[in-house]
């Protein structure tokens, strides 16, 4: 008997107390930090849905392994695990461990990339896309058509544009096209996975091309989970053998393990080039540490190794994926605007669909978050004019999900919230910037209400 309850696949052992707080508590909290809730103290939040970056729950398992780390300077065995579980899935021939996500990005675009160059990507994120620029090459986003639409249903709204993406190698040449990445899932783009049979064509025009393809695999497994659900043809194939067969499509990837790593830091870069991985390793050493642990303890590597095959867990994926669509169908059965469909670890509100009252200048995914946060202590992320400034081409709120840390009741007290907030949306004003750093404004900038 199969019965239709998708409960979370776990038991819970050891508890973290969240924060209650009034009302009035909050609106002296975000007062104080000039309405920006990065400045917020996290022990003032009830809910913390700013990102699912680092902030999942471990295992049983992976805590065992914290104890078996080993901390030798070179050649840990912890290492040999580490590398062992990332080459099972991945099939790179090298590995290169890294603090987070970004250090991988840095060390290879600051190797292959130089002025004048080109990165496609189907979208890039923005650490991605700043370490592209920072090398004084060119990132450019191709997603598909629909993308550019947050209402427009598509199973596959993180493809790449793959006729774009033609244009552009005859526009500039195959010789300005260091390589081309494609993000699983499209985070930027709502967190939205790329088909199997777009990676293929992606390659295929790579490979007449001469040009290394790259996958962003910071959510790989969420990614191969919604090509089994959605690709014909892909429905008995394990997540893991799915996964494994669109990384195989690839050159090397950047990878994020704060992600679908499952743990709470961690990244690594992989490579089948061996000239290029030499390279990298001693860029590594440089700055980030031996390549055995590249600026990572020997417990962060046996988490990594272990969190890697637990996210490809069909039983951890049908929960995770079916409680970020329960948020998303909630929030659409009640009007409630935002990017379609859900996404794999985000639901994405359309701040300017939800206050057409606000003008973009006047920041309505602040005006919203600002607002979640004071009717329910629940942190959001804008991702929009003020992380974007004029570039933005839309206002959204992210409400990412933590991985294995809130239950059903969170997301049920979420929805009440947000529903709350809808209720009252014409209340909702505007902010205006009181101070902005010049580059990455939103982390520090700090805003005020507008009158009237
Ligand atoms: N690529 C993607 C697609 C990401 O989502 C992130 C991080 C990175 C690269 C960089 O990885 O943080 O380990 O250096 N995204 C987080 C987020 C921060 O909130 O979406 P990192």
């Amino acid at each position: 008997m199969a019965f239709k309850t998708i409960i979370e696949p776990f038991r819970i052992k050891s508890v973290e107390p969240i924060a209650w707080t009034t009302r009035e508590e909050r609106v002296a909290h975000l007062a104080a930090a000039h309405h920006n809730l990065f400045l917020l103290p996290a022990d003032a939040i009830l809910i913390d849905l700013l990102t699912d970056s680092g902030t999942g729950a471990m295992s049983t398992h992976q805590w065992a392994g914290i104890m078996e780390g080993d901390e030798s300077y070179a050649g840990s065995p912890s290492w040999v695990r580490f590398r062992d579980s990332v080459q099972d899935i991945f099939g790179y021939a090298h590995v290169i461990p890294t603090h987070q996500g970004r250090a991988a990005e840095r060390i290879l675009f600051g190797i292959v990339c130089k002025p004048g160059d080109v990165v496609p990507n189907n979208t890039h994120f923005d650490t991605t896309r700043a370490n592209v620029e920072f090398t004084g090459a060119e990132a450019v986003d191709l997603p598909i058509a629909e993308a550019r639409e947050p209402g427009a249903e598509h199973p596959f709204k993180g493809n790449m544009d793959v006729a774009a993406l033609e244009a552009l190698i005859d526009r500039v040449g195959p010789g300005r096209i260091p390589l081309v990445m494609l993000t699983i899932t499209n985070n930027s783009g709502g967190g939205q996975p790329v088909s199997m049979a777009n990676a293929r064509a992606v390659q295929a025009v790579c490979r007449r091309h001469g040009i290394p393809l790259y996958f962003d695999a910071c959510r790989f497994a969420e990614n191969a989970y919604f090509v089994k659900l959605r690709e014909p043809g892909y429905a008995d194939q394990t997540p893991k053998a799915i996964a494994q067969a669109m990384l195989r499509l690839g050159d090397g990837c950047t990878m994020s393990a704060k992600k679908d790593g499952m743990a709470n830091i961690g990244g690594f870069l992989c490579t089948n080039d061996d000239a290029l991985a030499q390279q990298e390793e001693n860029l590594l050493i440089l700055t980030e540490g031996y390549p055995t642990y590249g600026g990572l303890a020997g417990r962060d590597l046996e988490a990594i190794a272990i969190g890697l095959q637990e996210a490809l867990h069909e039983d951890y994926l049908r929960y995770r994926i079916t409680a970020t669509r329960y948020l998303g169908d909630h929030l659409t059965a009640a009007g409630v605007p935002i990017v379609r469909p859900p996404g794999g670890h985000a639901i994405y509100i359309d701040a300017r669909a939800f206050l057409p009252h606000v003008p973009p200048e006047q920041f309505p995914g602040v005006s919203l978050g600002c607002a979640l946060y004071v009717e329910g202590g629940i942190r959001t992320v804008e991702i929009g004019t003020l992380m974007f400034k004029d570039a933005a081409r839309h206002d959204l709120v992210r409400l990412a999900i933590p991985r294995r840390v809130y239950t059903q009741s969170h997301i049920d007290y979420v929805v009440e919230v947000v529903l709350h907030v809808w209720a009252r949306r014409e209340r909702l004003g505007g902010y205006g910037l009181t101070y902005a750093a010049p580059f990455l404004r939103h982390f520090t900038a700090r805003l005020a209400p507008l009158k009237g």
